[in-house]
């Protein structure tokens, strides 16, 4: 095992599934809204302990483009929640972070879509983490909307079909001109992507924790950044 040591996190990027918080709540005999409520406030603790590491980019999903499909009540919830902690989303101006939302924003509400622009215009300078919040967001929607954002260019005559590579690809990305995560955290012990950073992800080291997000803990962000410095990375090579 890697020790802990000063700066052990720092400089990292990490991408986080939230998982887990239905069944958190099932267990406890309360509604599945109940367990989403934890695992905001987790996902707020969280943020400030990455702010303390000095990790340079957090990715949490909150929301996915497949989620719309679950009961009416609980899409409600999770929108009514995320509206409280855009509210709050205006401490992240005095924590220094940058925040980006990642997906399709146009399905939101307006008065969320209006908080949205304007955390991200105030936050735009920061020089601190980057927090990033995927809502209504998918890696593959997120790859096909850079395809035709390239495709707009050749039809303009901007560049041409080869001069599409993956610089280009990339900076076509809700991430653009951000670092790859370096690992993906999957707590709940499930172990798939489920549509996450599927473009990002490419050399990320997948990480899965058999805690459900309400229940994960600081020391359970130390465990998985302790358990990814142990991964030898090769990006391909020897
Ligand atoms: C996955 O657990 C979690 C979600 C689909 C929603 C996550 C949303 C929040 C934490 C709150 C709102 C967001 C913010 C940014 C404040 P699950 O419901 O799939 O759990 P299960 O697999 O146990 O059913």
């Amino acid at each position: 095992m890697a020790e802990k040591t000063d700066g052990f996190a720092k400089g990292l990027s990490i991408g986080i599934i939230m998982d887990g918080n239905g069944r958190w709540a099932k267990k406890r005999g309360l509604p599945r809204t109940a367990g989403h409520k934890k695992g905001a406030e987790v996902f707020r603790d969280i943020i400030r302990y990455c702010n303390e590491l000095e990790v340079a980019s957090v990715t949490f999903y909150a929301f996915s483009t497949e989620n719309w499909s679950r009961p009416l009540e609980e899409v409600n919830g999770i929108m009514k929640l995320f509206g409280e902690y855009l509210v709050m989303a205006y401490d992240y101006q005095k924590e220094n972070n940058r925040v980006v939302f990642l997906g399709d924003r146009t399905a939101l509400s307006q008065r969320h879509q209006d908080m949205m622009n304007d955390i991200e215009e105030k936050t735009r300078n920061n020089t601190g983490t980057i927090l990033n919040v995927a809502v209504n967001y998918g890696g593959r929607q997120e790859i096909v909307r850079a395809a035709q954002r390239c495709a707009q260019r050749v039809a303009a005559g901007e560049i041409r079909p080869e001069d599409i590579d993956v610089a280009m690809m990339s900076d076509n990305m809700y991430t653009a001109g951000q670092k790859d995560p370096d690992f993906i955290l999957r707590p709940s012990g499930e172990h798939r992507l489920s549509n996450f950073m599927l473009w990002q992800a490419s050399y990320a080291e997948f990480v899965e924790m058999d805690v459900l997000w309400p229940d994960f803990t600081r020391a359970d962000l130390d465990a998985a950044i302790l358990e990814f410095n142990t991964r030898s990375r090769r990006f391909g090579g020897l």
